[in-house]
């Protein structure tokens, strides 16, 4: 059921001006663009990318505590992280 909201929005992402890398437009999903005043859940875009980076090999590893981003980590490899990050930072 997971997989299959995460698929979901990974299909559902918005189409960008610059091509977004595999898996960059699911993170929208969750993570509100603008931020939401309140909301749970950090806003990524214009975050420095090796801070995003760096948070996602942390929980990709488990050494971050996390509800869902560890196993969402772990569903994108080591190069393909910080190509996403660069990506999430670039955006507005
Ligand atoms: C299913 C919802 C969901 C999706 C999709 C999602 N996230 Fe998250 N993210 C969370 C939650 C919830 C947290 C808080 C940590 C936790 O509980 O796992 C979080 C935390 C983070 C953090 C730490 C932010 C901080 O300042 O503490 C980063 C970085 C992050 N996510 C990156 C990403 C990236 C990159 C993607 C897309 C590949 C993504 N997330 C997709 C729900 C999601």
């Amino acid at each position: 059921m997971r997989l299959a909201l995460f698929l979901a929005l990974l299909l559902a992402g918005p189409a960008l001006a610059a091509p977004p890398p595999p898996g960059a437009t699911a993170c929208s999903g969750c993570h509100a663009q603008p931020a939401r005043a309140g909301a749970a859940i950090p806003a990524l875009h214009g975050r420095p990318a090796a801070e995003i980076t760096a948070a996602m090999l942390a929980f990709r590893r488990g050494e971050r505590p996390a509800t869902v981003m560890d196993r969402i980590a772990k569903g994108f490899t080591e190069a393909e992280i910080p190509a996403i990050s660069a990506w999430l930072a670039a955006q507005p």
